[in-house]
């Protein structure tokens, strides 16, 4: 007998993102000509909930929506990828948004994201969904909502023994009271620069990075690197994952998140640590040959083609 799946919880952001293609960033007073403009589903934690629902996982997204035509995008990509929406409407604010700059040339990525309702997200809205939570093989949450409502969400999670994931972008200052709740951290190279003070550029450095944050009380961390891959290290063992390619890099932007999202999948499946980091790796790897967030999130069966 096959035992019912249990879910992924993510808490988190959705916003619309509006990207443009150029060959290089307008200095501040100067406009530039683009090549290239695309509107679609985005935000960390709704990228991260289709990433996983597309990969397999049973995957639910506790977040806020305006009452507006970005939140009917929400609800569009949600139900094609088959994630669980676990929404309070806030009809007294509007549904975020992302201006996403793309450099043509390398499809590298900088953002400024405004999470409107999201950024009311409280507490409370998390302890309504306290249930959903404890049921859950997984919660996942990042940092663009408020940082009280992570926290509320990882300490439910922790004292339920639900295995805890922090995606902890953008980077922010954090207390070791919230790291010591995380059983894995996943920063990219510049938030784990910023949550240690320590260089992250080679993969030396980010195991010394990822050291540091060991000692404040996190379980394991994943040190997310590019092209370079991934770095995870615990307190028994460090493995070093390749980046996997995919075909020609069109566009990074939500990289991170389909590397959280598979590997949410991947935990929550029991995989053995480095099939874990494989599964992140392809997840991610398949992304970024697609224009686009979460529209770009690879199937399952991409995945393990890929794998
Ligand atoms: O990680 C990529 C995401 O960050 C984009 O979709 C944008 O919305 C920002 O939240």
């Amino acid at each position: 007998m096959t035992l019912p799946q249990k879910p992924i919880v993510n808490l988190g952001i959705f916003v619309a993102d509006a990207a443009f293609r150029a060959p290089r960033m307008p200095r501040m007073g100067e406009t530039i000509l683009g090549n290239g403009f695309h509107l679609g589903p985005g935000g960390k934690g709704s990228n991260q909930a289709v990433a996983s629902a597309m990969a397999g996982g049973r995957s639910h997204l506790i977040t806020r929506l305006g009452d507006d035509d970005f939140a009917a995008m929400a609800r569009d990509i949600w139900a094609r990828a088959g994630v669980q929406p676990e929404v309070t409407v806030d009809g007294e604010s509007f549904t975020g948004a992302a201006m996403i700059f793309l450099e043509a040339e390398t499809g590298n990525n900088a953002i400024i994201v405004t999470p409107g309702a999201a950024s009311r997200i409280t507490p409370a809205d998390v302890e309504a969904r306290r249930a959903l939570i404890e049921s859950a093989a997984i919660f996942i949450t990042q940092l663009e909502q408020p940082i009280p409502a992570a926290q509320r969400g990882l300490e439910i999670a922790r004292a339920a023994g639900v295995t805890t994931i922090l995606n902890p972008a953008p980077a922010a200052p954090l207390p070791d009271a919230m790291l010591a709740l995380c059983d894995y951290i996943t920063p990219n190279e510049s938030e784990a620069e910023a949550l240690t003070g320590l260089p992250v550029t080679t993969i030396d450095e980010a195991k010394t990075a990822a050291a540091a944050l060991l000692a404040k009380g996190v379980g394991a961390v994943v040190i997310t690197l590019g092209g370079q891959g991934a770095l995870y290290h615990d307190r028994n063992q460090t493995l070093h994952c390749p980046a996997l390619s995919a075909g020609k890099v069109i566009d990074t932007t939500g990289a991170g998140d389909a590397f959280n999202g598979g590997f949410a999948v991947a935990l929550s499946e029991g995989m053995p640590i480095a099939r874990a980091l494989r599964f992140a790796t392809a997840t991610a790897g398949i992304s970024v040959t697609r224009q686009g967030t979460a529209g770009a999130m690879p199937t399952r069966a991409e995945i393990e083609a890929m794998l």
